[in-house]
């Protein structure tokens, strides 16, 4: 089992050596190699994906990834840009599949920005379409208008497009995800106004004529939005294009108290995947030791479960957090009165602990 393990930036590093120590207690054996990526590869290697990291991931069955970015490298060019890392590495690996759970776990109802009883026991699995839409569309730039409301003014224009092969095969990962759960998918578009949604309409519900017990809805996309805060506990699988995913996908994080809690995996035909916590780098705490590394701890606990086809070894992951949180220990974003705040290798050391069941050292 080949892991493919790239840090990245801001709390990047502090997390992801959280997660690594964890998946070294469980008594498998891992090849794990390190590489700089994001604003880290950009200073090592002067680009944010450096062809040896590109290569070193290719090569992996599964790529255990950080965050990337920080606010200093704003102003490079585009392509040189920290987040260039991810995009690519979605793009070069295939990694269309993107699982986004949004589960609110019971100790954390109150951190929740919604009344506790709309989101007790909320289950929610967004499942977004990762390598289309107008994040890679083409053709896309900057230019002068050659019409339109101001023509000769200076524009920038970016292709929304979805071709029916992509929109069928993220309808089956989602109708295949949704047996093993609630069997309901509802699919988001903007089937309304946008003749690429409408597309997505149609073809998610012919793919759906293949799944009848499983239950399809349509939402448009500003709908979904508000559905989400009003009436959460609705959804079971959520389907829908790249850029509707990455908004609802972080409306939905909210929903379960922190984004700190949040694993996400992202897949391609073969099954390799990537894992990575659903938050960003958070240059403003970083280097100080208080990040959560639960949602990267549970990453990992995905990528055993989708990639590695460890599932026993996953749940072990899974049943140690949810000991920690038992036990009441709570990283800054999570804490509320009551419970003991503990910093980022505190709460590993805590999760490894529950995993060993040995008793938890104090550190
Ligand atoms: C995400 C992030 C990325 C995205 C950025 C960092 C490119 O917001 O994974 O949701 O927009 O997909
Ligand atoms: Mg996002």
């Amino acid at each position: 089992m080949k892991i493919a393990v790239l840090p990245g930036d801001g709390i990047g590093t502090e997390i992801v050596a959280e997660a690594v120590k964890v998946l070294n207690v469980l008594d498998l054996s891992f090849e794990m190699e390190t590489a700089p990526v994001g604003g880290a590869a950009y200073e090592a290697a002067g680009h944010p994906l450096p062809e040896a990291t590109l290569k070193l991931a290719k090569d992996a069955d599964a790529i255990l990834f950080g965050a990337v970015g920080d606010w200093k490298y704003d102003k490079l060019e585009r392509a040189l840009r920290p987040e260039q890392a991810i995009l690519g590495l979605r793009k070069h690996l295939g990694l269309f599949a993107n699982f986004r759970p949004a589960i609110c776990y019971e100790q954390l109802t109150h951190a929740s920005s919604l009344k506790p009883e709309l989101v007790a026991g909320l289950d929610i699995l967004i499942i977004r379409e990762l390598t289309g839409d107008i994040y890679f569309g083409q053709p896309r730039g900057r230019r002068t208008a050659p019409d339109g409301h101001f023509p000769g003014a200076e524009e920038a224009f970016d292709t929304m497009r979805y071709s029916r092969p992509e929109i069928e095969r993220i309808a089956r990962v989602a109708f295949e995800a949704a047996r093993k759960r609630n069997k309901h998918v509802t699919s988001v578009d903007k089937a309304n106004v946008l003749e690429t949604f409408q597309l997505w309409k149609d073809v998610v519900t012919e793919v759906g004529k293949d799944y009848p017990d499983v239950t399809l809805d349509h939402m448009y996309v500003d709908n979904a939005a508000m559905q989400l805060v009003k009436k959460p506990k609705f959804f079971d699988v959520v389907v829908t294009g790249n850029m509707f995913g990455d908004i609802l996908s972080d409306e939905a994080a909210m929903l379960t108290g922190s984004i700190g809690m949040l694993p996400s995996a992202s897949l391609n035909a073969g099954n390799q995947g990537l894992y990575e916590p659903s938050h960003g780098s958070a240059p403003d705490i970083a280097g100080q030791g208080v990040a959560n590394p639960l949602a990267t701890i549970l990453s990992a606990a995905m990528m055993l479960r989708y990639s590695l086809n460890q599932p026993e070894a996953a749940a072990r992951i899974e049943s140690a957090v949810q000991a920690v949180l038992a036990q009441g220990l709570r990283t800054a974003d999570i804490w509320s009165e009551g419970t003991t705040k503990v910093g980022t290798r505190a709460m590993g050391d805590a999760v490894v602990a529950a995993i060993t069941k040995t008793t938890i050292t104090k550190s």
